[in-house]
C-alpha cells in the first residue's frame, strides 16, 4: 500500500543529532515529528514514580499497557511541529530530558514485552504518512516499509562533546570523560539488546554527522528525499 506522503525513519545512536534533525526536515516538507526516544523516556519516568524496577519486565510493561490503555501517556504537537509528551495530563517533556531518563529508557527499552507494547502507538502515530520519526528501530522495525530511511552517526567522541556542551548549560554537568562512558555505554546497551538492537537497515542511507553542521546534514537529506520522493 503507498502512502501520499511518505514515512521517512530517522535512526541512529545517542548524541548524533538525530533529534535537531528531525525537527528540522519535519519542519522543512512540513511533515509532523515523532520523536520515539520520548516514550522509551517516559515510560522510564513513569516507572520511577510508581516505584517499578526498570529491570522488571512484566511489571514495566504492564505499566506501560495499563498507561496506554488509560490514555495516560499521550504526546502533541506544538506550534513549532516538535512532540510534547504527556503523562498523566501534565507535561514532562523536559522531566524526561535528563541523562537519568536516557539511561532509564536504554534500561526499559531492552525488554520486549515493553517494546511490544510501545508499537501500536508508534505505527499509529505514523501509518498515514508525511511524518518523521526519530529513534533506534523505525527502519527496521517499527516502519520496515517506511518510504525513506536514514542512519544518522557520528564518532562516539564528537557525540559526546556535542553532549557534554548541552550539560554544561545546566547545573552540575559530568566531565567529558564520564560523558564520553556515559555515551559508549548506552551504545553498548542499545547495540547489543537481544530485541531490535540498534543497528542500520540495509537500506538506509547512511549520514556521518562527525564532520558536518546540523544544517549541511538537513541539506543532504532533503536532497536525499526530494530525489526519492516526488509527491
Ligand atoms: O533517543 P533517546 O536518547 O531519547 O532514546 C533513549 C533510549 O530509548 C535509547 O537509549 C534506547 C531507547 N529507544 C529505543 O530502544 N528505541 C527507539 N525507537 C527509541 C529509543
Amino acid at each position: 500500500m503507498s502512502r501520499a506522503k511518505p514515512v521517512i525513519a530517522i535512526d541512529g545512536p545517542a548524541g548524533a543529532g538525530k533529534s535537531t534533525v528531525a525537527r528540522n526536515l519535519a519542519k522543512a516538507l512540513g511533515f509532523v515529528l515523532v520523536d520515539t526516544g520520548a516514550i522509551y523516556r517516559a515510560v522510564a519516568l513513569a516507572a520511577t514514580r510508581a516505584g517499578v524496577s526498570r529491570a522488571d519486565e512484566p511489571a514495566v510493561a504492564s505499566l506501560a499497557e495499563d498507561l496506554l490503555r488509560r490514555e495516560a501517556l499521550v504526546f502533541h504537537r506544538d506550534a513549532d511541529l516538535g512532540m510534547r509528551v504527556l503523562l498523566e495530563g501534565a507535561d514532562v517533556s523536559d522531566a524526561i530530558r535528563t541523562p537519568e531518563m536516557g539511561l532509564g529508557a536504554s534500561e526499559v527499552s531492552v525488554h520486549p514485552k515493553v517494546r511490544a507494547a510501545l508499537l501500536g502507538l508508534q505505527r499509529h502515530a505514523g501509518g498515514s504518512g508525511g511524518v518523521v520519526l526519530e529513534g533506534r528501530d523505525i527502519g527496521t522495525v517499527v516502519f520496515p516499509d517506511a518510504e525513506v530511511k536514514f542512519f544518522l552517526t557520528a564518532s562516539p567522541e564528537v557525540r559526546a562533546r556535542r553532549r557534554h556542551a548541552e550539560l554544561m548549560l545546566k547545573e552540575s554537568a559530568p566531565s567529558f570523560e564520564e560523558t564520553l562512558a556515559q555515551v559508549k555505554e548506552r551504545d553498548l546497551k542499545d547495540e547489543t539488546r537481544a530485541v531490535a538492537p540498534l543497528k542500520r537497515a540495509a537500506d538506509a542511507v547512511l549520514v556521518d554527522s562527525s564532520d558536518l553542521d546540523f544544517d549541511g546534514v538537513v541539506e543532504q537529506m532533503l536532497t536525499h528525499v526530494r530525489a526519492s520522493w516526488r509527491g
